[in-house]
């Protein structure tokens, strides 16, 4: 096998001797009729930046900003990036987090393509076939390259009703919004401190949340009900207005909240933090008036309970075809010939977890259990699944389909999704410390 190429195992009914490298499973072909090209370059560099505050970070970017450049599409448009590594020495890839690129895409170095070290570049193509709210970022040494700036968003709005550009109509005010924190200090779309955007009242609004960080973030809305319009960039089905509560995003995940402006402020609080955040003011409006009350009391939506039930695309019950059982924990194994605290999934750490063997078409079920004290994001590659229940409550409300679910400590988490998308596939804890500590594995088929 060439280098950097991976080969898929012989699953039941393959013949085996055939190896399928996991690097030649690319994303190509033109544009769907009507769609564009949409060429960028992205740089990773290190820099230092300045955050609006003043603070200044010592941050590693793509193309010398925190975060790297949004990418934005239209359905149907083809995707080109070319990545370079201008002197980041570890190396970097690109991962499109929650988007189901064909595997060579997908960007995990050592699996589907080897990292871009300093001086090199890779390009990567897929086709925009998913509307909603997404992100990129590195997936080399990702525990310390997210948190130090190599990631970024990306955003594919519908093609109906849109420009040519991909942009929105001027009469809608969408703002996407990665919540990153840098030296302890939590960072909205690269501006810190309480941060200011006119919206004139009437105008209907989109928010969409994006949680670059390890940790999860509470989430409230201030001044206004709002609808959660979308999880992890699939919408909701009918969801209901809301207000007073808080949400909870989960490391990795997003929430589009969307509501028509008001002509009062609203304000967008993050983790209770009421002199940060970002307020929302009719336009010539910007008084500081609005004040947030106490928001850390304030309930959490349950999502599991949240919109309308509709159709899932399989039958659940008559057709799990695999099902996989994965215990969270922590516990002491030999890292480096010496004994160390690992995260664990089923008592082993990554590479020592067995890969995950299902067959294309298959429906594939996960029991998640957290047995440790602190709180798992889990996170599959290539495919969004969907949540079935937790500690045994059946999901009540709209299909929710996520590709980040926070499973915290006790919990116990069913999902299920389609294997359609053939590959080898990282799951794993998206707390990213927790994954570089062993809570990775490998889900595979061809
Ligand atoms: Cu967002 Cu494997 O990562
Ligand atoms: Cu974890």
């Amino acid at each position: 096998l060439p280098a950097g190429s991976v080969a898929l195992g012989g699953g039941p009914g393959r013949a085996s001797g055939v190896p399928v490298s996991v690097a030649d499973l690319r994303g190509s072909g033109p544009p769907a009729p009507g769609g564009t090209v949409r060429r960028q370059v992205l740089t990773a560099r290190k820099a230092t930046v300045r955050l609006a505050s003043g603070r200044v970070i010592e941050a590693w970017t793509f193309d010398g900003e925190v975060p790297g450049p949004a990418i934005t599409a239209t359905a149907g448009d083809l995707v080109e990036v070319r990545l370079r590594n201008a002197d980041v020495d570890d190396g970097v890839t690109l991962h499109w987090h929650g988007y189901d690129v064909p595997c060579g895409e997908d960007g995990v170095p050592g699996v589907t393509q080897p990292a871009v070290r300093p001086g090199e570049e890779f390009v990567y193509r897929f086709r925009a076939g998913q509307v909603g709210t997404y992100w990129y970022h590195t997936h080399h040494a990702s525990h310390v390259g997210v948190r130090k700036g190599l990631y970024g968003t990306l955003v594919v709005r519908p093609r109906d009703g849109r420009r040519a550009d991909g942009s929105v109509a001027a009469e809608q005010v969408d703002l996407t919004l990665p919540v990153h924190t840098f030296d302890g200090a939590v960072v909205i779309a690269g501006r810190d401190g309480r941060t200011a955007h006119p919206a004139p009242p009437g105008v209907p609004v989109r928010l969409r949340l994006v949680n670059t960080d390890s940790d999860p973030h509470r989430i409230v809305l201030a001044g206004t009900p709002f609808r959660v319009a979308a999880v992890d960039g699939r919408d909701l089905n009918q969801p209901g207005e809301v207000s007073g509560v808080a949400l909870h995003l989960p490391a990795g995940g997003r929430h589009d909240l969307v509501f028509p402006m008001p002509d009062t402020p609203v304000t967008l609080v993050v983790d209770d933090d009421r002199d940060g955040g970002l307020r929302l003011h009719p336009p010539g409006d910007a008084r500081a008036g609005a004040r947030v009350g106490d928001t850390s009391g304030l309930p959490e939506l349950d999502l599991l309970g949240y919109g309308t039930p509709a159709a899932v695309p399989f039958g659940l019950r008559s057709a799990v075809d695999r099902h996989f059982t994965m215990v969270l924990d922590r516990a002491v194994a030999m890292v480096d010939g010496r004994p160390a605290y690992a995260q664990t999934v089923n008592g082993r750490g990554h590479p020592a977890i067995p890969d995950q063997l299902v067959a294309r078409g298959d429906v594939v079920r996960f029991t998640v259990v957290n047995r440790s004290l602190e709180t798992h994001p889990w996170h599959l590659h290539g495919h969004p699944v969907l949540i079935l229940s937790r500690d045994g409550t059946p999901s009540t409300g709209s299909p929710l389909w996520m590709d980040t679910f926070d499973v915290r400590p006790g919990e116990t988490w069913e999902v299920a999704f389609r294997a359609t998308n053939p590959g080898i596939w990282m799951n794993h804890c998206h707390n990213l410390p927790h994954a570089h500590q062993g809570m990775m594995l490998r889900l595979r088929y061809d």
